[in-house]
């Protein structure tokens, strides 16, 4: 097999001790099944290997090939529920996300009727469903002489994923071998900034779990989404990304690490996780992403009140969906330009603070990035936009305005907790007369509290 091309001879020498206590598990646990579930499972999918005791030089090649962070939540989390099967050509993570070693992917088992990446005129109306992939048995395949785990529950396309693996017995025909890690990412939506965040973080997250470099790190897009004006992110921040569909003219892919991310829905800083706290290196990931697009970085807590940076984010309608072929967004203000004006004019008064807004839909994500990244109190409506509180820097301010219909929702204060930004709701009424005023209450309020003497 090529694998073992890579593997040196502490490698070989790994696997034999690795087969001698795998044996001896296997016995073992065999003899207690077979007395309580006679011929029903598979041995596998109840032994998750054990730590194996290994001498210094084991350790240093396995430091290089693979030590996790367990720094934080979830990571800790993480690190406390590694199963790993078939010499560890399979490692499966809490039943969230796993990883293979020295996997083939066979394209012709991933069916689908787009490749994904077109412009987004030439797939107007299509079905969500033809945005994705159907993952059939033998779409991937490990090295592994044994029965796969069974009665293991991920969510989503990874159950698809892990129960399409089969063994095989030679590499040799691959018609691509990929050597650089790989993070396989099945994107929910494409073109809205929350589902993107929340994917990019959990990317960013997996490659400190696994201790790889982002900008290392290769992206495969599992998902046929057209192209989107927020695809930059993905090779920004990491290496580069390259779509399943387009890749389809191998028929046989060796990678030698890849990263099966667990679905959107399972992000760490999704909202329903309900998170309280900032998790695992959501610092380092802000930095990170401020840093690609050469905006401010820095993570100050200090804020300067001697000219206070006010932004407000509009909201337009845009094309950037196949389903909303119109691009007409909700929850606009309908008179948004006269509250603009009044905004301006009433801030113009305080000769410390700095309001000035802009609209994000057609502006360069650079510019975005560095608005943000210099913004102290951040106004916006209820919307994805609002997600950008996760890149302010930390001990600054988010007023949320929302209609009746959604002030029961705590996303963006969510987004504010994990960013440590303070947090401050300002329920408006769309048609009144007052919005601007009261838009301006809820926005003095947290100058105040970031400068209690700025306004006198
Ligand atoms: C580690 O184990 C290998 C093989 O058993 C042996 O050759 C080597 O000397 C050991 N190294 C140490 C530091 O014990
Ligand atoms: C995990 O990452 C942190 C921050 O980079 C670092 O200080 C720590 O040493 C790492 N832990 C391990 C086990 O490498
Ligand atoms: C583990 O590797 C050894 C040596 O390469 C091999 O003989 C054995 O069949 C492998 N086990 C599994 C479960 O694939
Ligand atoms: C495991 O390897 C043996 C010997 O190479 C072979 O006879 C057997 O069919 C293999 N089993 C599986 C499940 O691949
Ligand atoms: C992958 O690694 C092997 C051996 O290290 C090397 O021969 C091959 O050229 C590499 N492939 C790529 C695409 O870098
Ligand atoms: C006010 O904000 C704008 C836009 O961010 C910026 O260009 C300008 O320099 C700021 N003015 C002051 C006085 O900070």
């Amino acid at each position: 097999m090529a694998f073992n091309n890579y593997c040196s001879k502490l490698c070989m020498q790994y696997r034999h001790r690795r087969r001698r206590y795998f044996l001896l598990n296997l016995f073992v646990i065999t003899l207690c099944l077979c007395a309580i579930f006679p011929f029903k499972y598979h041995i596998f999918q109840l032994s998750p290997s054990k730590p194996l005791p290994r001498n210094s030089s084991f350790s240093d090649l396995l430091r290089k090939e693979m030590t996790l962070n367990c720094t934080g939540d979830p990571l800790t989390t993480w690190c406390a529920a590694e199963m790993k099967y078939c010499n560890s050509s399979l490692l499966i993570y809490k039943n969230l996300f796993f990883l293979t070693r020295s996997a083939i992917l066979q394209t012709i088992h991933a069916e689908g009727k787009r490749v994904g990446g077109e412009q987004i005129q030439a797939v107007l109306n299509q079905a969500e469903n033809d945005e994705y992939f159907h993952f059939k048995k033998d779409f991937l395949q490990i090295p592994c002489n044994a029965s796969l785990p069974r009665g293991i529950t991920l969510q989503y396309h990874l159950s698809k994923i892990l129960s399409s693996i089969t063994s095989y017995q030679t590499s040799a025909n691959a018609d691509l071998i990929v050597n650089e890690s790989t993070i396989a990412v099945n994107r929910h939506d494409y073109a809205n900034i929350y589902h993107t965040m929340t994917d990019l973080y959990t990317a960013y997250i997996l490659c400190r779990f696994f201790q790889r470099d982002p900008k290392s790190v290769r992206i495969l897009f599992l998902d046929a989404h057209p192209h989107g004006n927020l695809d930059v992110y993905w090779s920004k921040l990491f290496h580069s990304y390259s779509r399943l569909g387009h890749l389809k003219k191998y028929s046989k892919i060796l990678y030698h690490e890849i990263i099966w991310a667990q679905p959107q829905a399972q992000s760490d800083i999704d909202v329903q996780r309900h998170r309280k706290q900032t998790p695992s290196f959501f610092a380092d990931f802000r930095q990170h992403m401020l840093k690609q697009f050469h905006a401010d970085s820095t993570a100050t807590r200090t804020v300067n009140c001697e000219s206070l940076q006010i932004f407000y984010l509009g909201r337009r309608n845009y094309v950037a969906h196949p389903r909303n072929p119109s691009g007409k967004v909700t929850r606009q203000l309908p008179n948004e330009k006269q509250v603009l004006e009044t905004l301006q004019k009433k801030f113009s008064g305080y000769s410390k603070l700095n309001f000035t807004y802009n609209y994000f839909e057609q502006l360069p994500i650079e510019e975005q990035l560095q608005t943000i990244a210099r913004t102290d109190v951040f106004i916006g409506m209820h919307g994805a936009g609002l997600t950008y509180v996760t890149m302010l820097k930390p001990n600054r301010a988010l007023v949320e305005l929302s209609g009746p219909s959604w002030q029961s929702q705590d996303h963006f204060q969510q987004l504010a907790i994990i960013n440590q930004v303070r947090y401050r709701q300002c329920a408006i009424q769309d048609e009144s007369p007052t919005v601007a005023e009261k838009i301006f209450d809820c926005t003095k309020e947290k100058v105040l509290e970031l400068c209690p003497s700025i306004m006198t």
